[in-house]
């Protein structure tokens, strides 16, 4: 079986950032890894995106040409991706002219096999500028969702496809002049067509991810409309059509066929032109896209459909696609410097502890928050002091008293049966989460070893052993050793700079992931290597003030006023954070809207004997009467505070879902005033 992983093509009009690495780059990079140790025939394609408005409206911006953007930022991204570990066996460019033969002549044989024509239709066209306005050309009000600041080819608030017309109130993005319609003429691919082959082919990926099975059921419940696949733009891979001359594809026709383009790059690039055709046209080939959520449609929907209009090549095997990742707390905005750049932190640090506080807080099933303090304690309390320490007390007790010589025993005592077992299931575990897309699980239980090793060293005191029981003293060190062996296999797929570290150590040479199961010992090991720096607590405010537009607006509205606040930064808290929160239950003894507001209501709690007073914006959930008399769960020791001039001592839990909000209660019958912990 042969295995082709893609990482989404990164426009080249601006830096990689931490979104994006967690989105399709660092879980695609990890399960490439972990494939290539266990010596599957897998190949790794990415390139830069170089078309589309994203890259001319970057070019108009800093007055310069887009040929001029994508030079500098496809060197800027493929160099960035390198230093970060990410080992594509392929970096192309969309811009190259093999990319352009290939989309033209996957475009000529959708065309000669009827699916894609031409209509004339209506386009927004803006008559200051004296263009048609396409794709981000144009922004508005989503038409599904309502969300300002839509642009004519997405909403980024609910990820749908848009189509400029349908967008409420354009405006030109680049004047801000009201567009006017005009006709002109487009050629438009069959995605109608493509409706049930697509619903009968999705039906049969049991295993996907439920988002993006979600995502396409959506779409198959508003119908599937043919689409415009040519721009009038000079900025794009030329329509190969007479009767289309100055007409460009759009990018997102395009741009998936660099998958091809790039593939095919390798293979002329490793001397063997033809060797592209076995991944595409096996039938065996796993291909597997990893993009974030906002490609979804693209990759699950238009894509297979030209996939299977054109015929010839496979069609994806899995779109393992991740949500968002927000910072400290809110949603990334690249135009608004609201990001954590990749080359900005590597001119500072080393990959390593990024690529660690990503893996293990991944956004695979939810959208989950990036933060510095979160990043900080990552890299002290778990790189550091967990892992770094086991790896540097083995080194150095050897070296301290061994001379650096691995003693040649067996361990196969009780003592070291724990540490033992978990090195031989370990392998087989991890791999099967990788396998599954749990990119994160996997990251976590790698670590879970080190953790056991300092338990074991702890545990054996070899520094009392080496006086009393020289032999149990050697048992326990070979032991720690066989476990440092399987670290650096075991690492590497999420640590690479790391595991080199340890190799280097250990001097061992090339091993299978397999290997790790049983893993070969050395006889001498190498001179002791920190691994981890640690870093300061200053670092934290430091990376956090470097987050442009810090009070913005772009933060939710809060949506229920009843006092209740995220923890600044919406980073991680200790236990004893939590332990400072006083959670009781309390009885709801009366209830009133506050007057002249719909949402808040004022309750009287009694927790336990004593009476409260409280004030939450459930009013739209929860009329007064239903109230009284219900058991819930307060927040004690919140400082008061008045709103709307009413005052509010202590702070109710509800669930919140927009207007849908469900309050917190318990499940069996306490008495008021009762703990919760
Ligand atoms: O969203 C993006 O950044 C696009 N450039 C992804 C393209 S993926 C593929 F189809 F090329
Ligand atoms: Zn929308």
């Amino acid at each position: 079986m042969k295995i082709l992983v893609t990482s989404a093509l990164p426009y080249a009009n601006g830096d990689v950032h931490f979104g994006q690495l967690a989105g399709a780059y660092l879980p695609a990079d990890i399960y490439v890894k972990y494939h290539r140790l266990k010596g599957s025939d897998i190949i790794y394609i990415c390139g830069s995106d170089e078309h589309g408005v994203p890259i001319t409206l970057a070019a108009a911006k800093q007055n310069v040409s887009p040929k001029a953007i994508i030079d500098r930022y496809h060197d800027r991204i493929k160099k960035c991706f390198k230093d970060f570990g990410i080992e594509f066996d392929n970096y192309s460019r969309t811009s190259l002219p093999l990319h352009r033969k290939t989309s033209q002549d996957f475009f000529l044989k959708v065309y000669q096999k009827g699916y894609i024509k031409p209509q004339t239709t209506r386009q927004l066209y803006c008559p200051k500028c004296k263009m048609f306005l396409a794709d981000r050309y144009v922004e508005g009000t989503c038409p599904h969702c309502d969300s300002e600041g839509a642009r004519g080819d997405q909403c980024e608030a609910c990820g749908r496809w848009i189509e400029p017309l349908d967008l409420i109130e354009p405006k030109c993005k680049t004047c801000g002049a009201v567009p006017e319609v005009r006709e002109t003429r487009h050629w438009f691919f069959a995605l109608s067509q493509f409706q049930e082959p697509l619903r009968k082919w999705l039906e049969t990926k049991h295993d996907w991810k439920p988002n993006v099975k979600r995502f396409c059921e959506g779409w198959f419940k508003t119908g599937l409309r043919d689409r415009s696949i040519t721009r009038d733009l000079s900025w794009g891979v030329p329509v190969p059509l007479d009767e289309a001359q100055g007409k460009v594809m759009y990018v997102w026709f395009d741009a998936p066929i660099g998958y091809i383009s790039s593939t095919k790059e390798w293979a002329e690039r490793i001397g063997k032109p033809n060797r592209w055709k076995e991944y595409w046209l096996d039938s065996d080939t796993r291909l597997v896209h990893f993009i974030g959520k906002d490609n979804i449609v693209f990759h699950a929907m238009v894509w297979p459909a030209m996939l299977m209009a054109h015929g010839d090549w496979v069609l994806p095997t899995d779109i393992p696609a991740n949500e968002f990742l927000n910072i400290e707390g809110r949603k990334f905005s690249t135009s608004r410097n609201r990001a954590a750049w990749l080359p900005e932190y590597l001119e500072e640090f080393p990959p390593d502890p990024l690529r660690y506080a990503l893996a293990v807080n991944l956004p695979e099933n939810r959208d989950v928050d990036f933060a510095w303090r979160d990043f900080h304690a990552r890299n002290n309390n778990e790189l550091a002091d967990v892992l770094g320490n086991f790896v540097n007390r083995v080194a150095v007790f050897l070296q301290k008293n061994y001379r650096g010589k691995v003693p040649d025993v067996t361990a196969d005592d009780g003592a070291s049966y724990e540490v033992l077992k978990a090195i031989e299931e370990a392998p087989a575990r991890i791999g099967k989460l990788i396998d599954s897309f749990r990119i994160k699980d996997a990251a976590r239980e790698v670590m879970t070893l080190p953790a056991l090793g300092n338990r074991y060293f702890d545990r054996q005191a070899p520094w009392r052993s080496l006086k009393e029981d020289r032999g149990e003293c050697d048992r326990t060190i070979a032991t720690c050793v066989r476990l440092m062996s399987a670290l650096e296999v075991l690492l590497y797929p999420f640590l690479p700079f790391t595991s080199r570290k340890i190799g280097k150590m250990l001097g061992l040479g090339k091993r299978s992931w397999d290997d790790a199961a049983n893993p070969e010992v050395p006889g001498q090991l190498g001179h002791p290597e920190i691994l981890f720096q640690k870093l300061d607590e200053s670092f934290i405010d430091i990376q956090v003030a470097k987050l442009g537009d810090k009070a913005s607006a772009d933060r939710k509205p809060r949506r229920v006023e009843s006092g209740e606040r995220k923890a600044e930064g919406g980073g991680m808290i200790t236990f004893d954070d939590f332990k400072k929160l006083e959670l009781r239950t309390a009885k709801i003894t009366s209830a009133e809207m506050v007057a002249g507001t719909e949402k808040l209501v004022k309750m009287m709690i009694d927790i336990g004997g004593e009476e409260r007073q409280i004030v939450a914006g459930i009013g739209k959930a929860y009329k007064p009467e239903e109230l009284v008399g219900r058991v819930i769960v307060v927040v004690m020791n919140l400082a008061p505070a008045k709103i709307r001039g009413v005052e509010s001592n202590g702070m109710l839990l509800a669930a919140v879902d927009g207007d849908n909000v469900s309050l917190v209660t318990v499940d069996r019958s306490v008495p008021p005033g009762s703990e919760v912990s």
